[in-house]
């Protein structure tokens, strides 16, 4: 239960529910999404940004948090490596271990490649465990690509790269088909039929979901067939750096042992990243919903070999995060506790807006109604954030009906004795994922020679604002184009290509001259919570741990 102080606006809220339950409330027009997200989204705070001074976006803005990992000297001292004689000599190597990277694993292996997965945790370890409401197709009868491809242009705000909207939604039906093969356990009416609702910003209900934890479903199948297949794979191993050969092209990568830091070379005819995102940057100190290894190593790690980036001005903040209690603070409150009816309401006992307008929308109403209306709630810990009456789904949908269709969520609170089916939950919105990133063709080719990107390491997919759903959608669209296209071209190469590290003198010349100072070292690898005085810049890489390749 809640502190006394925040009891009150609690029963406000309950003796509103009845007449909100009847309420129709408007969708913003044009004119007033307009003025809500320039007066108060955190992308349109004009201080949180700068334009990067180096590489490929130079002149570009983004926020300060990742211009500090782009703009920053490499982790990796080459020294005592042989680049010449790598220790893993591979056709396909991939590089992180969520939905992306196992998919891109599986679909290079099934197109004739010899692959190896390495990962900085451990398969699966990743944000797709971590998605609950579900992924998004058009395979309704109601429904089709076309009206998907328009949703995801519009919640884009009609900036998406049109022809990767497209692979998306065509894409998408085959998807579903592919993982209810493999095993997902999708919700289904008595009769078989797929359930499907709506998220924010859809037009039509084609939201699949396993309850409030599709990704971990969905995980867990790819994982068991990555087993199943003895995709090679390397856990516990980070790449500090991407190898390119005389002409710039992609051609492997060096990896320190998270456990020991040893160093070593794999050598690759083509790379995939599948790294993820940046939540853990934290972003105007946001919170954030991500796992612990989203720190934008991918963006770095493309971003010095050449590739461009698309559209890094552009973070989505997840309306709904957990504002208390304190202990879960940032982590995720699904969208789809708003697709089944709940309402936001203030500390008056109001609603202030349409619960699925696209999430960008959504999160500056909320962020409008604490800071500048003062109609947030305050928590005993020095928060704020406005209620999510979730009791409303009971009353909607029947006794009972929060604990079957969002256990997750249920136990998320219980834990610390909020019983969401009885009392509201506080949201504020948090960190939720990089709209922007590696910018690709439709096969997931960065246009560096043989580097290829899938999953939220990659940008223009979404344009300026995902919808829910697309994400765990584009992961495997993308990660299986990916494999199949980084297979081929490996397939097209007559030998092993060279590798080397010449991109990196390129680099450090242009961060010389742009004066970036040398104690900024990037890849982040993992994020460093301890007090400042206790850290140490990269503590797996610490000069006694290095080791001459063995062979
Ligand atoms: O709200 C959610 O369940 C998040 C889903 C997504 O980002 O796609």
């Amino acid at each position: 239960m809640y502190p006394e102080e925040m009891n009150e606006s609690i029963r406000r809220l309950e003796a509103t529910r009845k007449e909100r339950m009847k309420q129709e409330f408007p969708m913003r027009t044009a004119e007033q999404k307009k003025e809500l997200l320039e007066g108060f989204h955190p992308d349109y705070i004009e201080a949180s940004m700068r334009a990067l001074a180096v590489g490929p976006n130079k002149g570009d803005r983004t926020p300060h948090e990742l211009a500090n990992v782009l703009e920053a000297w490499p982790v990796l001292e080459p020294g005592g490596l042989d680049l010449a004689n790598p220790e893993s000599d591979v056709d396909v190597l991939v590089i992180g271990g969520g939905g992306a990277g196992v998919s891109a694993a599986l679909m290079a292996q099934e197109t004739g490649a010899d692959v190896l997965l390495v990962t900085k945790l451990r398969v699966g370890d990743a944000n797709t465990v971590m998605a609950q409401g579900g992924i998004q197709a058009a395979d309704k009868a109601n429904d089709s690509p076309e009206r998907h491809y328009l949703d995801v242009l519009g919640g884009g705000h009609f900036k998406n790269r049109p022809e990767l909207a497209r692979a998306l939604v065509a894409d998408a039906p085959g998807i579903i088909d592919w993982l209810e093969k493999l095993g997902v356990m999708f919700d289904k009416e008595p009769d078989g039929t797929m359930i499907t609702i709506h998220g924010g910003g859809t037009s039509r209900k084609r939201m699949h979901a396993a309850r409030d934890y599709t990704g971990a479903e969905i995980m867990r199948v790819l994982r068991d067939e990555f087993q199943n297949r003895d995709v090679p794979r390397t856990e516990f191993a980070a790449v500090t750096e991407l190898l390119t050969d005389a002409k710039g092209a992609v051609s492997g990568a060096v990896l320190v042992n998270l456990e020991t830091g040893r160093k070593c070379v794999v050598r690759a005819k083509a790379v995939i990243l599948a790294t993820g995102g940046c939540g853990r940057l934290h972003m105007q100190g946001f919170p954030c919903t991500n796992h612990y290894g989203a720190t934008a190593d991918g963006l770095v790690l493309a971003y010095r070999v050449g590739a461009k980036l698309a559209f890094i001005d552009t973070i989505q903040y997840h309306p709904t995060g957990v504002a208390y209690p304190e202990q879960i603070l940032g982590q995720l409150i699904t969208e789809k506790v708003r697709g089944i009816g709940a309402q936001l309401v203030n500390s008056e006992g109001n609603r202030f807006i349409y619960e699925l307008e696209s999430r960008d929308i959504t999160a500056s109403a909320i962020i409008r109604e604490c800071k500048a209306e003062a109609r947030g709630i305050e928590t005993v810990t020095g928060g704020v954030g406005v209620w999510l009456d979730s009791p409303l789904i009971e009353v909607l949908k029947g006794k009972g009906s929060i604990k079957a269709t969002l256990p997750a969520m249920y136990h998320q609170f219980e834990r610390y004795g909020i019983e969401m089916d009885k009392v509201p939950v506080l949201t504020y919105p948090t960190q939720h994922y990089q709209n922007g990133g590696v910018l690709v063709d439709d096969t997931g080719h960065t246009g560096v020679r043989n580097l290829f990107a899938a999953g939220e390491v990659v940008g223009g997919i979404h344009g300026r604002n995902r919808l829910m759903g697309n994400s765990l959608l584009d992961i495997l669209v993308f990660g299986r184009r990916a494999g199949k296209a980084a297979a081929e071209a490996a397939k097209a190469m007559e030998k092993a290509p060279d590798t080397g590290l010449r991109h990196m003198d390129a680099f450090k010349a242009e961060l010389n001259k742009a004066g970036i100072p040398e104690d900024r070292k990037s890849p982040m690898l993992l994020p460093d919570y301890r007090r400042p005085e206790m850290r140490r810049p990269y503590p797996f890489l610490a000069d006694e741990c290095v080791q001459p390749v063995a062979r």
